[in-house]
């Protein structure tokens, strides 16, 4: 009985205290602030906006989270905080945290009536059938929804751009690019390559100003279009990173039959996102990451490697392999 500690459960049950506490932080822009230099709390409470009741605990607990660091009665960002979470440098990717922090916290508190229900709690409760039509109808969420597709991709985005054998290949389209960041990773390492970003038109402008600032607007386009009217454009390698999971089966079986028809012989399909384990029961993150799904959209899921390759395989793919990419993350590769 010694053994048996309750610890794990109230962590995780309580797991929300800790998670808003560093959503708020980014929202506050903390860590922006103290990229620029450390500050005692009298001068970060007045900056912040803080109130005097709430400001030594709320800083004191990003400490011991170990988010912020103090010495001598100044704070200051980890290196870790410093460069993902400050606004002004590219590496952030606090873009994930500020759409977890405004839109999944609030609809993640629907959690039971999706579980009971199966539909979604987002703002697509009202009807509308296409998540990313309410999303795409207000710029500024469209512009904080792209960045937050880079925050949550990047660290995937860098292993596929160093772990993939490019040097075989010379063309690539990603398709549902976001802002561009899988494109622009694969591209910068990759000096050979030329590459396509293909979403819907409203993402131009994002995904422009995006590649240019990295320095490729001659090597990357932007091309817009529907995955689901047209076909996909033709390329040697063609990637999808968290696209099947925003669709139901019917409709992830379509994608990949029109991945495998832009390819050539020989091409290669890459497919990533948090892929589940086969078992289905060690990659947590993944199998929330279908929950997600289950509050984001209509009829989406995540799924195995084993599930995207036997799609792969009913399409023709010749060859198929799962690799890990960081974290949560794989890809599933099919060769053509
Ligand atoms: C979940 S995001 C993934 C973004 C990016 N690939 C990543 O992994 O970070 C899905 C992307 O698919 C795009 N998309 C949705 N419907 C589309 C369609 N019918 N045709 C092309 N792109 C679409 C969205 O605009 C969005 O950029």
């Amino acid at each position: 009985m010694d053994e048996l500690r309750p610890d794990y459960i109230l962590q995780v049950g309580l797991g929300f205290w800790a998670s808003k506490a560093l959503l708020s932080a980014v929202e506050m822009e903390v860590f922006t602030e103290l990229a620029k230099h450390a500050e005692d709390l009298e001068t970060l409470q007045g900056r912040l906006g803080l109130h005097p009741r709430s400001a030594r605990d709320f800083l004191d607990t990003l400490v011991a989270l170990k988010f912020l660091e103090r010495r001598d009665g100044r704070y200051y960002n980890t290196p870790i905080t410093d460069f993902f979470l400050d606004k002004r440098k590219p590496s952030y990717i606090g873009g994930m945290l500020e759409m977890a922090n405004h839109r999944l916290y609030p609809f993640w508190s629907h959690l039971t009536t999706a579980l009971r229900t199966g539909l979604p709690q987002n703002e697509i409760r009202e009807g509308a059938p296409n998540p990313f039509d309410a999303l795409y109808a207000e710029p500024a969420r469209l512009r904080e929804f792209l960045r937050a597709m880079t925050g949550v991709s990047h660290g995937a985005n860098l292993a596929i751009a160093h772990k993939f054998p490019w040097s075989k290949y010379r063309t690539v389209v990603d398709v549902g690019t976001a802002q561009g960041d899988l494109i622009t990773q694969v591209a910068l390492a990759n000096p050979h390559l030329e590459g396509i970003g293909f979403d819907l038109p409203q993402v131009g402008p994002i995904f422009e100003e995006y590649v240019g600032t990295n320095g490729l607007s001659r090597r990357v386009k932007f091309v817009p279009g529907s995955f689901m009217e047209q076909p996909l454009p033709k390329a040697d390698v063609i990637m999808m990173g968290h696209i099947l999971h925003d669709w139901n089966l019917e409709i992830k079986r379509m994608l990949v039959r029109k991945a495998y028809e832009a390819l050539p012989q020989g091409g290669a399909y890459i497919v990533y996102e948090s892929i589940i384990d086969d078992d289905r029961s060690a990659n947590a993150f993944g199998l929330l990451m279908s929950l997600n799904m289950l509050i984001e959209t209509a009829d989406g899921f995540d799924y195995t490697g084993a599930d995207c390759s036997g799609w792969m395989k009913e399409a023709g793919f010749r060859e198929t392999r799962v690799e890990h990419l960081t974290g949560p993350d794989s890809m599933v590769i099919g060769i053509k």
